[in-house]
């Protein structure tokens, strides 16, 4: 199911057999250096698993597919992601991810702008946030690239170091 077309992109819910693609996203070091560390085919098939059968039914949003549609190929993910928990509240925060031979062309941004909209025209959430290593200067580009502003530290358990919160509220709130 297709949810979101940009100039370059398409964003459509994941498919078992997009894990190949997601073992490229997952499995390479450089782009895992900010999160838990590469990750394994069957971490990748139970990720997307978890996808299909929990969030997409669950929350109507999830990570989605970020299809090059010139190539037809999936380059990574970027979506909605709901934490019970941030600082003693509900957020839902935009994720993004992408293959290293995609970065650098805008990519990210195109689909974080996109996915930040449908956030609050389509799901109509009061805010969104994004939580970002201090050392993820790419990231926080994006994020700063999608009106986000820095507002606040977290801590979650196993952190070695604060994530910073950026945060943006929906227009006219
Ligand atoms: C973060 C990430 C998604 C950015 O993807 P991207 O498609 O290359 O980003 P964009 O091309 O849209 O670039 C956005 C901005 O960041 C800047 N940027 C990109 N990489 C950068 C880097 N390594 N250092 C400094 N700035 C960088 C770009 O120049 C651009 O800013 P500008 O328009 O002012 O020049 C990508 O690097 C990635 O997947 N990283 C690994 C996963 C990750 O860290 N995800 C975020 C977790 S919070």
């Amino acid at each position: 199911m297709v949810i979101l077309e940009t100039e370059r992109l398409l964003l459509r819910h994941f498919y078992r057999f997009d894990d190949q693609a997601m073992n490229r996203v997952f499995g390479d070091a450089e782009v895992m250096r900010y999160g838990d560390g590469v990750q394994t085919e069957a971490w990748v098939r139970a990720w997307l698993q978890n996808c299909l059968e929990h969030d997409y039914p669950k929350w109507g949003f999830g990570p989605w597919a970020v299809v090059e549609k010139q190539r037809r190929e999936v380059i990574g993910y970027c979506g909605l992601f709901y934490f019970p928990d941030v600082n003693g509240r509900p957020e839902i925060e935009i994720g993004y991810r992408l293959a290293r031979a995609f970065w650098g062309k805008g990519y990210a941004t195109e689909a974080v702008l996109a996915v930040r909209d449908y956030g609050f025209n389509v799901l109509c959430l009061p805010r969104l946030i994004a939580m970002i290593d201090p050392g993820n200067v790419a990231s926080i580009r994006v994020a700063e690239k999608a009106g986000m502003h820095y507002e606040d530290e977290v801590m979650f358990e196993g952190y070695t170091h604060p994530d910073r919160v950026y945060v943006i509220a929906r227009p006219g709130r």
